[in-house]
């Protein structure tokens, strides 16, 4: 077989590693779902070898056939997910979580112990935010929150005691861009420097690699746009090699193991369809943000392909394809004109679109093939604080659109008499 090094990453999405020593017959087209437990161990011996080994060395995936234990540790459907995840994101390691959540949380909590600091940008998703705020100081953590575009403010946030720096970029949800390059350059390259560490929900590896920016970890949530339907939740966390013997360990420990059946959803059905859903999606989202940017009602758009996006140089450094497009994204944040600034009209265009609208559901969550509407100020991002969701540009008339892959001008028509009832 040729290199499949050599094939573009939308072809590896689809064949992923095509022969894995994960599963044992290698003539299935499409990778069985695994759904046990425990493994039968054929001796004593076999399994000592395999407690041994686990989170302890790696072995060579092209020649040796793991021995598993129990699902919590490690097990053939998520391994194979962990290996196709790792090579479009371009990371050495990948170790999947129950939920985007569980993830976030198991790599804070491998870099960070009692007496750490987190420096974060101060917009965040709401989960997020609060485990930083509410969770992480009952364990001896602290967080400080600070512009990451402002690196005088960044450089003066950073303490000894700082293990982590912490963004999403683009931001959720107004699409800020945090400049990734900027950031890493600011922690020098000591041994022991904060760890730059990266959420890229919003982007997926289709749509930027923050490794090859300067990250030295990255975080998803799998329920998203790589999951793509909306069907089963589920995190990764990706970085090099070093980490993952921790990363297995934290997950042995604490839990939050990604289950097969949702690990088999994201292999067979996310990952081969993400480049095709990414891009019919972002040209739709191209077409909607033109369309919303010339609404009366429309104060503001904020999407990283318009010529208007205050970051646009930016977004076009970060924001590519493997194979070099420029890719704006599928999500789109806008400001509905809102002169009472009490957030009523976002609020009775939120509720026509839930009883009326055919094309655009109201709900959380982001990535799917269905296009979702929220208002991050009361929903997603109410765990923010009135103060922090001023200063990061979150408004009550800030509406988050998740594009899916319906006809634009169906969700053009359902858009427009929504801002008819604003
Ligand atoms: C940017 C981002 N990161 C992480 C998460 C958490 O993911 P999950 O809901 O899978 O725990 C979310 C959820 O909305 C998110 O939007």
């Amino acid at each position: 077989m040729s290199d499949k090094k050599d094939y573009r990453l939308q072809t590896r999405l689809i064949h992923g590693q095509f022969r894995s020593k994960k599963w044992d017959y290698n003539h299935q087209v499409v990778p069985p779902m695994s759904q046990s437990a425990t493994f039968r161990l054929e001796g004593a011996s076999r399994g000592a070898t395999g407690f041994f080994r686990f989170a302890c060395d790696r072995i060579n995936p092209d020649r040796e056939v793991p021995i598993y234990i129990y699902d919590r540790l490690d097990e053939p459907t998520r391994g194979m997910l962990e290996e196709n995840l790792a090579e479009a994101e371009g990371a050495e390691a990948c170790v999947c979580f129950a939920t985007g959540m569980a993830a976030i949380s198991a790599a804070l909590g491998v870099l960070c112990q009692a007496g750490d600091e987190i420096v974060a940008h101060r917009v965040l998703y709401g989960c997020t935010y609060s485990l930083m705020q509410n969770w992480l100081p009952r364990m001896g953590i602290k967080t400080t929150f600070v512009d990451f575009n402002d690196p005088d403010a960044v450089k003066r946030a950073i303490t000894p005691k700082t293990r982590v720096l912490y963004a999403e970029s683009p931001v959720n949800p107004n699409l800020e861009l945090v400049d990734l390059e900027r950031v890493r350059a600011l922690l020098g390259d000591a041994e022991d420097r904060p760890q730059l560490v990266v959420d890229n929900t919003f982007a997926t590896p289709w749509g930027q690699r923050p490794m090859s920016l300067g990250a030295d970890v990255v975080v998803h949530s799998l329920t998203k746009g790589l999951g793509g339907f909306g069907t089963d939740m589920g995190g990764a966390v990706l970085t090099r090699e070093p980490l993952r013997n921790l990363l297995l360990m934290y997950r042995k420990d604490f839990g939050g193991a990604l289950s097969a059946k949702a690990a088999w959803t994201f292999l067979v059905h996310g990952l081969p369809t993400l480049a095709t859903r990414m891009s019919t999606a972002q040209k739709t989202a191209g077409v909607v943000a033109e369309w919303l940017q010339a609404h009366p009602r429309v104060k503001r758009v904020s999407w990283p392909g318009l010529a208007s996006f205050p970051q646009r140089a930016l977004a076009e450094k970060q924001l590519r394809t493997p194979s070099g497009e420029f890719a704006p994204g599928t999500m789109i944040y806008f400001e509905i004109d809102d002169p009472e600034g009490d957030g009523e009209r976002g609020g009775r265009m939120m509720d026509w679109i839930a009883q009326s609208a055919y094309s655009i559901t109201l709900a959380v969550s982001l990535g799917q093939v269905k296009t979702l509407i929220e208002h991050p100020y009361s929903m997603t991002h109410s765990a923010l604080s009135d103060e922090d969701k001023r200063k990061g540009g979150l408004h009550p008339g800030g509406i988050r659109l998740s594009i899916g892959l319906e006809d634009p001008a169906d969700l053009i028509a359902d858009l427009e008499a929504a801002l008819a009832h604003a």
